[in-house]
């Protein structure tokens, strides 16, 4: 049974091939959205389209790589073929290496800026349009609870998803007066592809007793919350950064 009615829209989900990507792909499928699957593989973009329209749901795989401006653009065109655009879920993002700033390397900082945060704008400037054509819309930004505190050796990714709240608050000022809401969402930890193949098993149970609840959070929970924002439900919210974070950030 759906939760929110985001029937009649398309929705655009980056990074949708793994991870949270994928949750948030089902999960708005599941509530009626044709969600275009957007992945820099094909493959797994196809995988998760093949998920959705097996339970039921409408979905299209798109490869190409956020970083590339033209490549948003060509989104939007692309889930305007399905429905017209009213969700976007800006969530592709790298981790970058792990070194103190003085020996962060430049190629990896400038990857992980480029990914992490440019992209995120390029996504803003090619959706933000279209949902205003449609009538309004609602964009989701992919932070991370690391978009409010730092972590050691993460520099590029601390600053760019603390940019990516930032980027949300001024888009929500410019654009709520024409029906785009725009939220960033900052997530824990989560059990994902990105932090299995990062950290080592003793840094994931380290990092785990971390968040008060004790454990990882799954990509499901990052998609209920983004399902909400994503849906009228949320007619209210806008500008804001939403943790989901299991009580990461509450000491
Ligand atoms: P993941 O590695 O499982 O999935 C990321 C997906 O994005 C992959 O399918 C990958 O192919 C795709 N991708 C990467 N670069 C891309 C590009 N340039 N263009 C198009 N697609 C690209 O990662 P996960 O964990 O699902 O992360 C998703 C988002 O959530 C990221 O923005 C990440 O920073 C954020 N996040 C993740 C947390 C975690 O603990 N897993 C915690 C907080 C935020």
């Amino acid at each position: 049974m759906a939760t929110y009615d985001l029937s009649n829209r398309s929705a655009i989900v980056t990074g949708a091939g793994s991870g949270i990507g994928r949750a948030v792909a089902l999960e708005l499928a599941r509530n009626g959205a044709s969600v275009l699957v957007a992945d820099l593989f094909a493959e797994s973009a196809q995988k998760v389209t093949d998920e959705i329209t097996a339970a039921g749901g409408t979905a299209k795989a798109f490869a190409g790589d956020v970083a590339d401006y033209d490549v948003n653009v060509a989104m939007v065109a692309a889930a305007g073929e399905l429905a017209p655009l009213k969700v976007a879920v800006n969530n592709a993002g790298i981790g970058g290496e792990a070194a103190p700033v003085a020996d962060y390397s430049l190629d990896s900082w400038h990857k992980v800026i480029q990914v992490n945060l440019n992209a995120v704008f390029y996504g803003l400037k090619a959706q933000i349009p279209a949902m205003v054509a449609a009538g309004g819309g609602s964009i989701v930004n992919m932070a991370s609870v690391l978009g409010s505190v730092g972590i050691a050796q993460s520099s590029a990714y601390v600053t760019a998803k603390h940019a990516v709240v930032g980027l949300t608050k001024n888009a929500a000022l410019e654009y709520s007066a024409q029906g785009v809401r725009v939220n960033a969402v900052g997530p824990g930890f989560i059990q994902t592809p990105l932090v299995d193949a990062n950290l080592s098993a003793d840094v994931k149970a380290a990092l785990a007793a971390q968040h008060a609840v004790g454990r990882l959070g799954q990509p499901a929970e990052v998609a209920a919350l983004t399902a909400f924002l994503a849906s009228d439900a949320a007619s209210f919210v806008t500008g804001s950064y939403h943790l989901v974070d299991g009580g990461y950030a509450a000491h």
